[in-house]
């Protein structure tokens, strides 16, 4: 059974995060969403609402589960029986990041391989920051993050 992990910190989940996750459930028997609570950065949402954001539109796809993990990433995936890590590769200036922590994590479990996908092109300038400022400001979101995060954010913000 090929078990994957797809981390990150979705805070919140946008369109391009749905992508990749719908068609990682498509190579694997199982994907895990790890939701990180990352200390490097401040969240607007907590991991719960980050969490339930998440299930709420992935609920359709019956391989896939939500679950929060700190610490390391490679011990959450050893802990899940998980030997594949997904990535999204949006541009050539993620690519150095991605390839350092591919690398790291490689060295840290030579069990563990990632993998990249390549983001949708249209949604190769998405982050989940842009999504909040845009928000934020009352611009519209509809086009960028599943319905239930944009009634979510309107809320947040009104
Ligand atoms: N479409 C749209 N946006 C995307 C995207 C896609 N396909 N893929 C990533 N993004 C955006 C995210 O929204 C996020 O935007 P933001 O910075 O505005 O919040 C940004 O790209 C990158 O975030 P994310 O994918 O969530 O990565 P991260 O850097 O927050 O966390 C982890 C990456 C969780 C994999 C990493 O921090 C980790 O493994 N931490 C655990 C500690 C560890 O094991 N460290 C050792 C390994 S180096």
């Amino acid at each position: 059974m090929k078990i994957a992990i797809y981390p990150g910190s979705f805070d919140p989940v946008t369109n391009g995060h749905i992508d990749i996750i719908f068609r990682a459930s498509e190579m694997v028997d199982h994907l895990i969403i790890g939701v990180l609570s990352n200390v490097k950065k401040q969240p607007l949402l907590t991991v719960e609402e980050r969490i339930d954001l998440l299930k709420a539109t992935t609920k359709y796809l019956k391989n896939v589960e939500v679950e929060a993990f700190s610490g390391l990433l490679v011990d959450f995936a050893a802990k899940k029986n998980a030997t594949i890590i997904v990535r999204g590769l949006r541009a050539m200036s993620d690519f150095e990041y991605e390839l350092q922590m591919a690398q790291t994590n490689r060295s840290l479990n030579k069990n563990i391989e990632t993998i990249f996908l390549a983001t949708n092109i249209h949604y190769s300038f998405l982050s989940s920051s842009v999504v909040k400022e845009i928000a934020m400001f009352g611009g519209d979101i509809h086009a960028l993050v599943p319905p239930v995060v944009e009634e979510y954010l309107k809320s947040k913000f009104k």
